[in-house]
């Protein structure tokens, strides 16, 4: 045990950056409007992130704004955008009033030479402008060399030898298509403290290619780095990032080391997420999967019973949850038409939910109605309620709204449906044909809306939330834009068909919502 000590530079604290809303945003499928970030900005400085990266500005109009209206709510954490090393792009970060700009210049010999067309010299010198630009405006500044893992280790210690020098504070060491493996990656981490000063800070920032994200981070972590890049639930680019609830449970749990995170609001932080990006948590995942604290073997579950330290390596409690539940805190309240505001609140505050008041009184409505009709309304039914009204874009964003549909189906004979549809000003009746009372309904949308026309449907799940035959049917569908960019969206209703027309209209008034905002200006970054 002694030679590994020796062999370790484990730090006290570490320092969490939350990239969710920029690396995590670039999940394919997953993009957020300004109030959903402004939402999750307030729910990470409630988790106690140090750091929040708010995106990369020179993206979108959206996404500039998204930052600015974040730096303007004046939360207790610091905000940080991305920009390239360009001077403009710096001055837009600037301009949005953030506390930090994290800059970053890819210095593999692959990128130099295929994507930037730069030699070494020209992207050295470029980052330590950058540098000194955003130190001369007063700012924090954190630099990343992007591909580090691939680039060339005396090139690296040079580039990041002279960032520092021009005012870096801290330097972060992306491992951006998740290749290294953790000893190697302890290695580069051992390497750069030599080149750096005594009080820079060394951050990590990895990808899970392989599935060594958290593994590759914290073995960062065991050799100094000081900072981990994370977003909650994993989501990013390609198989996404380090996660965020992994990182901070093996930092505290694992190596006894502390962070500024309020553990106990992990949870409902990544039911948020879940909610609002629309990618599922897998059951078994560590942490927040609705299988890691549930026992099914006989043993395990009376031995849990006597003392949960026999198979629990943390108890659920720590990160907000209870054993084996997904509604967390309130489970024993029960929805139905004699609900009140009040246990609504509690109940969907539990899932970790954000919504407005109206958005509250709509979800009570549908509640009601059920009830109404006699039907007795489930925690799953409520979620679905919850998640097709949350999820939907804001009441002027809705460019598209379903007024009438008819559906004719049967044996020996050809689906048909008609759709009556706000376009904006315009009102639209349309019918057409086809294979099934689903595709009949698509096919109308595209004769009456032009951009149903430039979307295909990649993915339609139905799902019957409570069985028998009244049981509520949540839709979620993925349509593709003729950029090849994927929208996600969901609705629940009793009717599967009226499920199934409402998910397709609010996902393309995602995608139109997006295309007003989000007049992408470039079109990716790593
Ligand atoms: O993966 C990566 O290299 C990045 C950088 C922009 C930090 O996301
Ligand atoms: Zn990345």
């Amino acid at each position: 045990m002694s030679d590994v000590a020796s062999e370790i530079r484990l730090p006290d604290n570490v320092l969490i950056f939350d990239t969710t809303m920029r690396d995590g945003e670039q999940t394919p499928g997953v993009s957020f409007t300004v109030n959903e970030k402004k939402n999750i900005a307030e729910q990470l400085t409630k988790l106690g992130v140090d750091v929040i990266e708010a995106g990369m500005p020179i993206v979108s109009k959206g996404e500039e704004k998204a930052i600015r209206e974040i730096a303007k709510l004046e939360l207790d954490t610091e905000i940080c955008a991305l920009a390239r090393t360009n001077l403009k792009e710096i001055d837009l970060a600037i301009d949005c009033g953030v506390d930090r700009v994290h800059i970053f210049i890819a210095t593999s010999d692959l990128h130099m030479k295929e994507k930037l067309n730069m030699t070494r010299e020209q992207v050295l010198n470029s980052a330590v402008e950058a540098v000194r630009y955003v130190k001369e405006h007063g700012l924090k500044v954190e630099f990343s060399a992007e591909d580090a893992t691939r680039s060339d280790l005396n090139f690296l210690k040079e580039i990041y030898g002279e960032v520092v020098k021009a005012g870096a504070g801290v330097i972060n060491v992306p491992d951006t298509v998740g290749c290294t493996t953790p000893r190697a990656y302890a290695y580069l981490t051992k390497q750069l403290t030599d080149v750096v000063k005594t009080d820079t800070i060394i951050s990590v920032h990895t990808h899970d290619d392989f599935g060594l994200a958290v593994s590759n981070s914290l073995a960062a972590v065991e050799m100094g780095a000081k900072q981990v890049h994370a977003t909650v639930n994993g989501i990013g680019e390609r198989a996404g990032n380090a996660s965020l609830e992994e990182v901070v449970m093996s930092l505290i749990a694992l190596y006894g080391i502390k962070t500024n995170i309020k553990t106990e609001n992990i949870f409902e932080t990544s039911k948020l997420i879940e909610n609002l990006s629309g990618v599922k948590i897998a059951p078994n995942k560590s942490i927040v999967g609705d299988n890691a604290f549930r026992h099914e073997s006989g043993i395990h579950a009376h031995a849990v019973l006597v003392d949960p330290r026999t198979y629990e390596p943390i108890t659920p409690d720590v990160i907000g949850r209870k054993r084996g539940e997904k509604d967390a805190t309130v489970s024993s309240i029960v929805v139905g038409k004699h609900t009140g505001r009040h246990s609504l609140k509690a109940k969907l505050d539990s899932y970790g939910y954000i919504y407005s008041d109206e958005q509250l009184g709509e979800i009570m409505d549908r509640i009601k109605k059920l009830g109404d009709k006699g039907k007795n309304v489930t925690d799953k039914d409520l979620q679905a309620i919850a998640e097709d009204i949350i999820s939907r874009v804001s009441e002027e964003e809705q460019f598209l709204k379903l007024k009438e549909l008819l559906v004719i189906t049967g044996l020996n004979i050809t689906p048909t449906a008609t759709v009556r549809i706000e376009v904006g000003e315009e009102e639209k009746l349309v019918s057409d044909l086809g294979v099934g009372p689903v595709d009949a309904a698509f096919n109308a949308l595209q004769k009456a809306v032009k951009a149903f026309g430039e979307m295909s449907l990649v993915e339609y799940n139905l799902e019957a939330i409570t069985g028998g035959t009244e049981a509520l049917g949540f839709v979620t569908v993925k349509i593709k834009d003729n950029k090849d960019k994927l929208y996600i969206a969901k609705a629940a209703n009793e009717d599967i068909v009226s499920a199934s027309v409402q998910a397709l209209i609010n996902a393309v008034n995602r995608k139109l919502a997006y295309d007003r905002n989000y007049n992408n200006r470039v079109n990716s970054i790593s």
